[in-house]
């Protein structure tokens, strides 16, 4: 189970829409009567709801928190010895240029997925928020959740993705555009040629569910927080924009990488962990990748990885890690999460009032 790392600023332009559901305490903050835009923060272990706007205001402060647990409900990968020893006779000659012994046993990459015992905990705890990728998880499961009071979120990219949500009782969708950093949320689809561009998803997704729907991907500054909210989305989901906070546990190639952000400096690939996903380019993507048929299934891949991943950053370079960003990672700005949200907020806000003039 992880705590959600990504911070959402949500916007309610359509109360009705997008508080539909009676909820818990935090939902039910979604007041039906109130007319006001509100904001939602979820940044690292904690989510914040956001107070009432004052009369001068339409995206309140965040004043008090609450909890957003994150999971995923991939297929449990298939053990193919036959693909696992193809990729580790790829990986060999790094092996031996770093001194590692080929025929070490690497660390399983194995990942559980949203299961029996997790709901248990979910009941336990009983998160505001619980978001689900790569779909949504069985419906009995989902159905606990649910009755636990959470709201549900979950990864659409594409139309026939966000229907599908829609129809298998998700609350709210997130539109995941092909900019996004990380993981790509597809679920009905694996082919990557066909993803589609936050500009032209969001807009095509609105208009076919009655849903609230967050613009994720691209967005990392108060412009496309705007536009986001003018292609009809109830808000943004910034991902990549707060890995440049000082809270970010990133490591320091990643910061580096950071740093030096172009907007052709991702690639999709899944040599990382098996599954398509976004990142800066380095050099084990540029070598085998960005995309090959041998890695093993998500996140099988990752695990032979792992020894060349902690040799190569003792040496101070991202050369096999994970470096996940999205493709506006040059607009981000290095400033703590809360001052960021209440910046962003603010500029977006500014920006929309002078665009109504
Ligand atoms: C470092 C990183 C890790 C991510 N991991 C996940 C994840 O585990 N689950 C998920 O739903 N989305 C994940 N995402 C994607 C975000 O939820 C979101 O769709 C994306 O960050 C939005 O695009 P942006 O990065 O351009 O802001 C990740 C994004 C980043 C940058």
């Amino acid at each position: 189970m992880a705590r959600s790392t990504f911070v959402g600023l949500v916007q309610d332009r359509a109360p009705d829409r997008a508080c539909s559901d009676g909820g818990r305490d935090g939902h039910r903050s979604c007041d039906r009567g109130r007319a006001s835009r509100r904001a939602r923060l979820a940044a690292g272990r904690h989510a914040r709801r956001a107070e009432d706007a004052g009369a001068d205001r339409d995206i309140p402060r965040c004043n008090d928190e609450t909890d957003q647990f994150e999971f995923s409900v991939h297929k449990q990968p298939q053990l193919n010895n036959a693909r696992e020893h193809a990729w580790r006779e790829r990986l060999k000659p790094y092996y031996t240029e770093f001194g590692i012994d080929p025929a070490a046993p690497v660390p399983s990459s194995n990942r559980t997925p949203f299961d029996v015992a997790l709901c248990a905990a979910v009941e336990e705890i009983k998160p505001e928020v619980v978001s689900f990728h790569y779909g949504l998880p069985e419906a009995a499961l989902l159905k606990r959740v649910k009755d636990a009071g959470c709201v549900v979120i979950s990864s659409a990219t594409t139309v026939a993705e966000a229907r599908w949500l829609e129809a298998n009782s998700c609350d709210v969708l997130i539109a995941q555009g092909y900019e996004a950093g990380g993981h790509r949320g597809m679920f009905l689809t694996d082919n990557l040629a066909t993803q589609v561009g936050t500009f032209a998803l969001v807009p095509q997704i609105v208009d076919v569910v009655k849903l609230p729907v967050i613009a994720a991907g691209g967005v990392t500054d108060a412009r496309g927080i705007a536009a986001a909210l003018a292609l009809g989305a109830s808000g943004a989901q910034l991902g990549t924009a707060y890995l440049f906070c000082p809270e970010s546990k990133i490591l320091a190639p990643h910061r580096a990488a950071l740093k030096a952000a172009r907007d052709d400096g991702t690639v999709l690939t899944n040599v990382m962990t098996g599954r398509p996903a976004r990142g800066f380019i380095n050099r084990v993507m540029r070598e085998l990748g960005p995309i090959n048929d041998i890695a093993p299934e998500f996140p099988l891949a990752a695990g032979a990885l792992a020894p060349l991943h902690a040799k190569a950053q003792a040496q101070g370079t991202g050369d096999f890690s994970s470096m996940w960003a999205g493709q506006a990672a040059s607009l981000g700005r290095e400033l703590p999460a809360r001052e960021l949200t209440a910046k962003l907020a603010d500029e977006a806000q500014a920006l929309m009032r002078r665009m109504a003039v």
